[in-house]
């Protein structure tokens, strides 16, 4: 039975002249994880959804690439609840992940007259998980929402979490909210229509997870990683990533106490490096490549052993994921680290894999040693 709710009050302490305010919410939600729910459960798990939070209507919102193969199983769950509903579609590509792109998405739910009861129902991989979320959170300040992720990388992590955002110019994920949905509904087997490539990209957040926290996890990578894992073998993978995640998360959902993140492994060089291609790599492969140059230089900064950041890049490399930058991109990544570094007003926090279920974070790293983790990466791939 699905299970969401929000409560919120306010308490205020009031004096001659001032008033002590404590806005408290609570949400509360479930995340649904089977091989085959999108045919067989997600109809009844968005019926007593939509009851619960008394939605008169349902908007679909999918990303075209996804509706090609998935849109007719999402409708029949949705039609299933005997709610009104409607289709949005979004054009595939991070392109809709843009303020035109939310825009153009908060219109289309004011022209279907969508209220704030209104339940959006996200089907897609991150970019529009992070695109619904982030009109979930804006439109009518604020509408209940689902998520139906139908990328590995949007099931293990986009879609866990409630962040949402829109990139805006060059700078990834600068608006956006932190808004949690009302549900989401994880079925593996909807990931089996996309090309691998994307496959490889969403196991590249696995492998970060399991590095950052489950060294069981990192085992199991390392023995499919010559196969791609499909079945029962990809929905336990799915299922530990999801538990880790919501593990690391749990401290601090809300990104208050500390930008020194875990979850960030990877990112410091992988963000900058996916800007630099133009965002013609994907964001799992930029992942990869700056998780490999986290390896590299935790290795060289005496941080891990040979044979720890050996096991890094040998399941990196097995899932077909780049493990360096190309030569003629490094001048840019340098430019795009320090960017970040500006941005954060301080030092990067790049962090370190020292073995699986171990990460430390480091204040910054140099552009010799920099050049130095490339210089080691070239010679293994
Ligand atoms: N909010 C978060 O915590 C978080 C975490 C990680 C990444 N992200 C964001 O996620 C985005 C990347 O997500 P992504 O890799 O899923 O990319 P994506 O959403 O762009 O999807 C990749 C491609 O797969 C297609 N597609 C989607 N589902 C399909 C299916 N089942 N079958 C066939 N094709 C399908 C899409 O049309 C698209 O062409 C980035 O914008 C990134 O910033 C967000």
């Amino acid at each position: 039975m699905s299970a969401s709710s929000s409560s919120s009050r306010l308490t205020v302490l009031a004096d001659d002249d001032s008033f002590a305010v404590r806005a408290h919410r609570v949400d509360a939600y479930r995340i649904h994880l089977a091989e085959g729910l999108a045919t067989s459960g997600l109809d009844a798990h968005l019926g007593s959804l939509t009851a619960q939070l008394e939605a008169p209507e349902i908007v679909i919102v999918i990303d075209t690439g996804a509706a090609e193969h998935h849109l007719r199983t999402v409708t029949v769950a949705v039609k299933h609840t005997g709610l009104p509903f409607s289709t949005v579609p979004v054009p595939a590509g991070e392109s809709s992940k843009t303020p035109e792109g939310l825009t153009n998405l908060i219109s289309a739910l004011h022209q279907n007259a969508a209220t704030r009861r209104t339940l959006l129902l996200g089907v897609g991989g991150g970019m529009v998980c992070d695109l619904v979320t982030a009109a979930a959170a804006t439109y009518m300040r604020g509408v209940p929402y689902a998520l139906v992720p139908t990328t590995v990388l949007a099931q293990v992590d986009a879609a866990i979490g409630g962040k949402g955002g829109v990139d805006y110019g060059t700078a990834k994920n600068l608006l956006g909210a932190f808004h949690h949905p009302a549900g989401v509904y994880v079925d593996p087997a909807l990931t089996s229509t996309l090309p691998e490539r994307h496959v490889r990209a969403g196991l590249a957040e696995v492998v970060k997870v399991a590095l950052i926290a489950n060294p069981v996890l990192f085992a199991a990578l390392e023995k499919t990683a010559h196969t791609l894992p499909t079945g029962q073998e990809l929905t336990a993978i799915v299922r530990d990533a999801i538990e880790a995640k919501l593990l690391l998360l749990a401290p601090d959902p809300f990104e208050q106490k500390d930008l020194r993140r875990l979850l960030n492994l990877g990112h410091c060089i992988g963000h900058p490096y996916e800007a630099a291609t133009g965002y013609q790599i994907l964001h799992g492969e930029a992942v990869a490549a700056g998780t490999a140059v986290a390896a590299s230089h935790a290795y060289l900064s005496g941080k891990t052993s040979l044979e720890e950041r050996d096991r890094i890049l040998n399941v990196l490399a097995a899932y077909q994921l780049p493990i360096t930058i190309p030569q003629d991109l490094r001048e840019t990544v340098w430019e795009g680290v320090s960017t970040v570094r500006r941005i954060r007003n301080g030092p990067l926090h790049l962090v370190l894999p020292h073995h699986p279920g171990h990460c430390t974070i480091t204040d910054d790293i140099d552009r010799p040693a920099f050049d130095k983790a490339l210089s080691d990466l070239a010679t293994r791939s």
